[in-house]
C-alpha cells in the first residue's frame, strides 16, 4: 500500500499512513491513499529511474576515463577517440537526464 502527502508529494510505503510526514511535518489526515494502479506504476517508474540514473553515473565514469585518456596524449588518435568518447558520453547522459524529467512531468515517479 501506498500513501502520497497532498502537501509536500512524498510517498510513504506502509499499511497506514504515517503519523508525521518525514518530509514537511503534515499530519497523517494529509495522506491520500493511492489506487493500486497509481501504487504499481510507481514501483515501475522508481526500478525505470534507478537504471536510468546507474546509466548517468556510468556515463560520467565514461566521461572520466576518457578525459584522462585525452591527458595521457599517448598518440594522437588515441586522443581524438577520447574526445568523440567524450562527446558521446556527454549526450548520451543528456538524453537520459530529459528521459528521467519526462518520467517527472508525466507523474512516474515516487
Ligand atoms: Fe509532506
Amino acid at each position: 500500500m501506498k500513501w502520497r502527502c497532498t502537501v509536500c508529494g512524498y510517498i510513504h510505503d506502509g499499511n497506514t499512513p504515517p503519523a508525521v510526514c518525514p518530509k514537511c511535518g503534515a499530519p497523517a489526515e494529509k495522506y491520500e491513499k493511492l489506487d493500486e494502479e497509481r501504487a504499481k506504476l510507481i514501483d515501475r517508474s522508481r526500478y525505470t529511474n534507478l537504471l536510468e540514473v546507474t546509466l548517468i553515473e556510468l556515463l560520467d565514469k565514461v566521461r572520466d576515463i576518457a578525459v584522462r585518456i585525452e591527458q595521457d596524449a599517448l598518440d594522437p588518435k588515441c586522443v581524438a577517440l577520447a574526445k568523440k568518447v567524450q562527446v558521446a558520453a556527454w549526450e548520451l547522459g543528456q538524453n537520459v537526464k530529459a528521459e528521467l524529467e519526462g518520467h517527472m512531468q508525466k507523474g512516474k515517479w515516487g
